[in-house]
């Protein structure tokens, strides 16, 4: 392996769960799941997750592991085994990766003021107001929050301090997860938890829309980070010991679970007596910190709480950023401090647009919804499984049947060798069917308005 990155010495576990953990799971999954209906959704979620993410998961850590390569590099590869451009795949993955990574960069700046305030009102005793609107209203503190985190993870990139990130978040996400659970009996505690709970888990289908099914399998993407080219290098780095697809079962298993927890914390706290939109984008913002606030040690679980969070974006954030890096340094054989730092700037000049979206782009309204939420939509929802869908029939058409077989199948796993042809099945018709259904179900649900 001649590059020397974070994931090297970084835990496959850590590195790939701390990735698919973050901003998609606290914060994007609360208001998807609010916006399409609850419990029918949320079960169209995970059903998805189990048989539309994991398998592309899957066939991404073997392309990464297959040709110890990133995305780009690792596609022109793919397209050497067949007729198709498939290295164009890869292209387009790495490009999107960095918008992601912009759009990603302003709501974790969400996070960093947030954490900020509560140091702050911590140190001075006394106990602030949400600061939301505030922020929203200030387009440039947005950008310059941004822009403080996309330093903070170019330096971890650059400077290589991954070890002791890697003890960071080795701590934190366990803590994160007894927090997260301590508070989930909280919010349960309170008066409006039954009718959260039926909201979030009885499935009521007649709350699903034509839009809903391409929202669940974008939202499976940006959740599991599939479709970005992410799982391609951290399997670059998999060690031959590890069988992948056990490897994908557990990360896609976790992170549904987080993804649950944060629906089971979020909902009755928003029930109980706000007037928040379930669809609301700051659903996360508004709720959480006045909740934090009251109780008992509020602002010391609110600092705690926070800055887990800010872990968990940064975590996520350097997988976006080495997706980018270790591409341009792959094909463009740039130094690695350079790359960095063009990414980083790039993405910074890229996040001014969802940044500025309450402010100078104010009245710039798609089907009635603001820049942000148009930006969301667009990238997650259609950009993101179109990616994806490319990467699966690059894989299906690019990889040979003996490598498929080789680097799924266990004879060790007896589970590995059944399941062996329903993994093929999904990848090869399941997966593409999906994608194209749910689009033909948005387009329609467009033309008929
Ligand atoms: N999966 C991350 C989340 O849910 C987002 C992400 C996507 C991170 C792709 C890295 C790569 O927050």
């Amino acid at each position: 392996m001649k590059r020397v990155s974070w994931q090297t010495r970084f835990g496959f576990y850590l590195a790939a769960i701390g990735s698919a953990c973050g901003l998609g799971n606290l914060w994007r999954f609360p208001f998807v799941a609010g916006e399409n209906g609850g419990g029918a959704f949320v079960l169209l979620y995970l059903l998805f997750a189990f048989i539309i993410g994991l398998p592309i998961l899957i066939a991404e850590l073997m392309i990464g592991r297959k040709f110890r390569k990133s995305v780009f590099a690792a596609t022109i590869e793919l397209s050497k085994h067949s007729s198709y451009p498939l290295h164009w795949v890869g292209r387009v993955a790495v490009v999107f990766t960095l918008i992601i990574l912009a759009y990603y960069a302003v709501i974790s700046g969400w996070v960093l003021h947030f954490l900020t305030q509560f140091i702050a009102s911590g140190f001075s005793q006394r106990a602030s107001p949400s600061p939301l609107q505030h922020l929203i209203q200030n387009g440039w503190l947005q950008v310059g929050l941004a822009s403080v985190h996309l330093l903070v993870a170019v330096v971890v990139v650059v400077k290589g301090v991954q070890d002791g990130l890697e003890k960071w978040i080795g701590y934190m996400m366990p803590l994160f997860a007894v927090l997260l659970v301590i508070l989930v009996l909280n919010s349960l505690s309170l008066d409006s938890s039954a009718p959260a709970l039926r909201f979030l888990l009885y499935p009521n289908f007649s709350q699903l829309t034509y839009s809903s099914m391409l929202n669940a399998i974008g939202h499976v993407f940006f959740t599991l980070s599939v479709g970005f080219g992410t799982m391609v290098t951290f399997g670059s780095y998999l060690s031959d010991k590890n069988h992948i697809p056990s490897a994908g079962v557990r990360v896609a298993a976790v992170d549904s679970f987080i993804s649950i927890l944060a629906g089971l914390l979020i909902f009755p706290i928003v029930l109980a007596g706000t007037a928040l939109r379930l669809s609301d984008p700051y659903l996360l913002f508004e709720a959480l910190p006045r909740f934090l606030l009251q109780m008992p040690g509020g602002i010391a679980f609110a600092i705690t709480f926070f800055l887990c969070l800010y872990i968990a974006a940064l975590g996520a954030s350097i997988g976006l950023l080495e997706v980018i890096v270790s591409n341009m340094i792959d094909r463009q054989k740039m130094d690695r401090k350079i790359a960095a730092w063009l990414a980083g700037v790039s993405a910074l000049v890229l996040a001014v647009i969802p940044a500025l979206s309450s402010t100078v782009f104010e009245n710039i309204r798609i089907g009635g919804r603001g820049v942000l939420e148009t930006l969301d939509g667009v990238l997650i929802n259609w950009v993101l499984p179109l990616v994806a869908l490319g990467l699966c029939l690059s894989f299906t058409y690019g990889m040979s049947e003996k490598d498929k077989e080789d680097l799924f199948v266990d004879p060790e796993k007896i589970e590995s060798v059944s399941l062996y042809p329903y993994w093929k099945f999904a990848i090869r018709w399941l997966v593409p069917g999906a994608i194209t259904v749910a689009f033909a179900l948005e387009i329609t649900g467009l033309i008929l308005g």
